[in-house]
């Protein structure tokens, strides 16, 4: 690259890393996700290192924050509110270890592992007992004075009655808890006002709210990190997070002393996988060193301690650019508008696209082609677009509209009444629609045609060879084969897997059929219960409704199919074909697990606790949290609760291994 090419780039970086910290630590809102940033941070910080002399005065990798915001008092800290090193990878929370090591020559170190909190770092004052002042971390060297707004919404202890010294300031991070996050913005939805892009956004706007009686309504809570006096020192962080939780202040529970990286990693990894059952929003792991004598020893830099490092998780949150929004057609007609953005890393996946679910979601977002979106990957593996950053529009940007007709087939769409969703009525000859119902019938959970794959679907059906379902059973060899790119031997195999498929069990044809709103665990109960389609076509809504589980809407959309003449006709057809449309006799292997009670304890390798339980029960089964008389196995997996295998081991509950359990699974 060019001098000036890297000086241009050096400027650019400096701009947009200022404009970000302005937007941050003034406005309280963040337009770019914490990922993002650190990219550009680190991306100026090489450059600055390679190129020294073309470093920028002021650069913002010299400050930690940015000034403090208007309509506040500032106050100076006592010591400065250091910031953390930060890394997303593994090989360098190693070489942190190995750096600290080498800086105690002879002691044994201890580690103390703590969630990093998304949130705002506050110091809060104490003078003989009484809470006397709240200030923001600002740039480091000076913040807001923010007590009135903290006594507002933080349940801070405001007297301690045996203070460990005349005057003290603890440390720590104000967040806004998940659950009241996702009340707050429930509340905003129902009201018709714009959503909180995440709970780190509302907490930093809570306190540079200048409406101190809008602060009222915002519960936030507390959780201190660390404990500075004069007069007392704590000889560990341990023990500084002990004496937070006896003058009454929460810390976040789950720290954890490590004494090696395998410890340190292992920590790293359980809540990496278990953070989303936190209340909080942990975007990382703090690893300090334990002892705080060692960490006096070991130092500080300008910016940030040698004795921490912040090992961050890869964002479950980013921010893109909307560059198209297209409109899929599911096997049932639906309509899903689908945003496309520009690919971008999220919780260690590149994503491009997300879902916009209906019309409504996507007129309550008004979107516009060319908008800066924010994309989460929350429990859900689908990412969801959560927000838009309006202030970057573009004046001259074309808003999302919803369309009118079908893309695939050009039918004017129907609106579902009394739902949000849009449908295209052309189930016969809509090909989206025929190729999405093949794709479904051929399933691996359904029929397990899986040489019938979305080429396949796609030249059969402009052969127009296949126009339903029932047609694969009608299919013959020279017809397919003539089609350009099947092969003698593709052609039998087809035709070999769509003859095999004609076995497979009612259960799994019911589900094949694709029904509305039967999954494979309702199409399941459904078969058990009527064990015929001839019953299951007889039955009545109230018969229906007996089905365990099932409710109207599942039962209105099964009798809504079973009248409608076009799937009656392909009922008959795949009658005619042979497949199985009743239960054999004895159907018990289907429930395998059936009225048997497990607990599951632990971690697995090949599922997740929430899969497992999902396997058990769409198996008969019923997961229970403790283990009792009841119970007649505990699912044991990695760090199996002790105390659920001894109350197992006592009233000779079978522990079943992974292994074991998978193997009995259907
Ligand atoms: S210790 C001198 N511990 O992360 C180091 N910080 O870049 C002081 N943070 O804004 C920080 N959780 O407020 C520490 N368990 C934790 C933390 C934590 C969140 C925040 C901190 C600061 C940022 C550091």
């Amino acid at each position: 690259m060019e001098t000036s090419d890297i000086s241009k780039e050096i400027k650019h970086l400096v701009d947009s890393i200022r404009y970000y910290n302005a937007c941050y630590f003034q406005k309280g809102i963040s337009p770019i996700s914490d990922y993002a940033y650190d990219q550009l941070v680190e991306r100026l910080t090489q450059l600055e290192q390679a190129y020294p002399h073309l470093k920028l005065p002021d650069s913002p990798t010299e400050v930690i924050g940015e000034y403090p915001s208007k309509g506040f008092k500032v106050v100076y800290h006592q010591t400065p509110m250091l910031s953390l090193a930060k890394t997303y990878s593994e090989k360098e929370v190693e070489q942190f270890i190995i750096r600290v090591k080498k800086m105690v020559p002879n002691g044994t170190i201890d580690f103390i592992c703590e969630p990093k909190i998304d949130g705002v770092a506050l110091s809060i004052h104490y003078e003989n007992g009484h809470l006397v002042g709240a200030v923001t971390r600002g740039d480091g060297e000076k913040g807001d004075d923010v007590t009135r707004h903290v006594c507002q919404c933080l349940p801070l202890p405001q007297k301690i009655q045996a203070p460990p010294s005349a005057s003290f300031e603890v440390r720590g991070e104000a967040f806004m808890p998940k659950d009241v996050f996702t009340e707050l913005n429930r509340m905003r939805k129902a009201k018709g006002e714009a959503l909180w892009a995440n709970p780190r956004n509302i907490t930093a706007g809570t306190l540079k709210s200048l409406d101190v009686a809008l602060v009222k309504e915002r519960p936030l809570a507390f959780y201190g990190y660390s404990f500075y006096a004069s007069s007392y020192m704590c000889p560990t962080q341990e023990a500084a997070l002990a004496l937070l939780v006896t003058l009454g202040f929460s810390v976040a529970p789950i720290y954890k002393v490590c004494t090696n990286i395998t410890e340190i990693m292992d920590y790293i990894h359980y809540w990496a996988e278990h953070k989303q059952n936190l209340p909080v929003d942990v975007d990382g792991i703090v690893i300090k060193v334990n002892n705080l004598d060692q960490q006096h020893r070991i130092g500080i830099t300008s910016k940030s301690p040698r004795w921490a490092i912040a090992y961050k998780y890869q964002p479950a949150m980013a921010y893109s650019t909307l560059e198209e929004v297209t409109f899929q057609v599911g096997r049932t007609g639906t309509i899903t508008p689908v945003a496309h953005f520009r690919p971008i890393s999220l919780a260690g996946t590149i994503v491009g696209r997300a879902s916009l679910h209906n019309a409504d979601v996507l007129a309550k977002q008004d979107l516009h082609l060319g908008d800066k979106i924010f994309i989460e990957k929350g429990g859900e593996i689908i990412p969801q677009v959560v927000g838009v950053d309006f202030s970057s529009r573009k004046k001259t940007s074309k808003p999302v509209v919803f369309i009118r007709q079908c893309p695939a087939c050009g039918t004017p769409l129907h609106r579902e009444e009394g739902t949000v969703a849009y449908y295209c009525p052309n189930k016969q000859q809509c090909v989206s629609q025929l190729k999405g119902a093949l794709l479904h019938f051929a399933h691996r959970k359904a029929m397990d045609i899986h040489t019938l794959g979305p080429k396949t679907i796609e030249a059969l059906l402009q052969a127009k060879l296949v126009q339903n379902v029932a047609d694969l059973y009608i299919l013959r060899y020279e017809s397919v084969h003539a089609l350009e790119g099947f092969q003698a031997l593709s052609t039998q195999k087809l035709l070999t897997n769509i003859e095999a498929s004609k076995t497979k069990p009612f259960d799994s044809l019911l589900f094949a059929l694709g029904i509305k709103h039967v999954g494979e665990t309702v199409a399941k109960k459904l078969a058990r219960h009527f064990r015929s389609m001839e019953r299951l076509q007889q039955a009545t809504q109230a018969e229906l409704l007996q089905v365990p589980d099932i409710g109207e809407k599942i039962v209105q959309s099964i009798l809504d199919y079973l009248q409608d003449p076009y799937q009656k006709a392909i009922i008959s057809g795949l009658q005619a074909a042979g497949l199985q449309f009743a239960l054999p006799e004895s159907v018990e292997v289907l429930w395998p697990l059936s009225s048997k009670y497990f607990v599951i304890s632990g971690t697995f390798q090949m599922v997740t606790r929430k899969e497992l339980t999902k396997l058990i029960e769409a198996a008969g089964g019923r997961v229970l949290s403790a283990v009792s008389a009841k119970v007649h196995y505990l699912v044991a997996g990695s760090k199996a609760g002790p105390s659920k295998l001894a109350k197992a081991k006592q009233w000779g509950i079978p522990i079943l291994e992974e292994n074991d359990i998978i193997k009995m699974l259907p």
